[in-house]
């Protein structure tokens, strides 16, 4: 398959959907990117390649940091970790309050907001320190991407003042003993995984293990096991767009994951990692034209896994 023509292909047929939606600016910092950016990167097994667009400009990760923190998570917790954490789509909105009142601190899966705030807070009690903790995240990603990857400080002090919502969360969870850690310690290192800084062609290399069974296909190392890199792609495709998880299934069909900086990682299981930048967001808070982009991809492609 000529997966450069595709890219093209996307490319030219995306050109009018670039302009629809609007960035994210809850959090006031993710406001200051080029609102009609558009990037798209393919990295094969075999450690082929395939990009276009502005492929390496660094984005916000935002919520797809909660792929590596939760296969991070799994390594280091067996099924006692889903008694802090359930795998059920929430049908909710990612930071939404009224479902884990009724359902006593318990999140429904780990790429909600609360559920991305209590696996970093296994993380925090795993390592015991925060900075440990932080640098280990940082570590794992760079081993993933081979690339030595930063936060970007604005962004993190513009989600900690602006942050209600996830205090909020973190608050409640902790009334619920859910959360072990002191909650500013917890957020602080979860609003720094958020504002991790990656170009779409390091996250699709970041993400290949998970098309591999949790290995690196170019240097044989395990990074999870395979039941665990099949959870993982379970709740991509179950949970990974939030209340509109059901419409990515529908017209991508692929494990995904958004963030509200405006990527989306996707899976071919047993094929290739992909990732799409485009900052303009839906009403659901994922990347508008990286849905599209990558429907066009599967329809394109035939590569959907149903
Ligand atoms: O906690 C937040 O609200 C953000 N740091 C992450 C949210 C996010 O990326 C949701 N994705 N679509």
């Amino acid at each position: 398959m000529n997966y450069q023509k595709i890219l093209e292909e996307i490319k030219e047929q995306i050109q009018t959907e670039l302009p629809k939606g609007e960035v994210a600016s809850y959090i006031p910092a993710l406001k200051n990117v080029q609102a009609n950016d558009f990037a798209m990167s393919i990295k094969l097994l075999d450690g082929t390649s395939y990009n276009i667009g502005c492929f390496d400009k660094k984005f916000s990760i935002q919520s797809i940091s909660k792929v590596f923190t939760f296969s991070m998570a799994l390594k280091h917790y067996g099924k006692e970790l889903y008694q802090r954490v359930w795998y059920e789509p929430s049908g909710n909105p990612f930071n939404s309050l009224v479902q884990l009142e009724y359902e006593k601190g318990i999140p429904r899966n780990p790429f909600i907001n609360a559920g991305a705030i209590v696996t970093t807070d296994s993380l925090l009690s795993y390592y015991k320190d925060k900075n440990l903790t932080f640098n280990e995240i940082n570590q794992f990603i760079n081993n993933l991407s081979k690339k030595e990857i930063s936060f970007d400080e604005e962004i993190f002090k513009s989600e900690l003042e602006s942050g209600y919502r996830n205090q909020a969360l973190a608050s409640l969870m902790k009334s619920f003993n859910n959360i072990d850690n002191p909650i500013e310690e917890t957020l602080e290192t979860y609003f720094k995984h958020c504002s991790l800084m990656m170009s779409c062609e390091e996250l699709a290399s970041a993400m290949l293990f998970l098309a591999n069974h949790g290995v690196d296909p170019l240097t044989n190392e395990e990074f999870i096991t395979a039941p665990k890199a099949k959870r993982v792609n379970a709740l991509m495709l179950t949970c990974g767009h939030y209340d509109a998880s059901g419409d990515f299934a529908f017209h991508v069909g692929l494990p995904g994951k958004s963030g509200v900086g405006g990527g989306i990682v996707a899976i071919v299981p047993k094929k290739m990692a992909i990732c799409v930048y485009s900052p303009r967001l839906n009403e659901k808070g994922n990347s508008h034209s990286g849905t599209k982009a990558l429907e066009l991809f599967t329809t394109l492609t035939d590569l959907s896994i149903f």
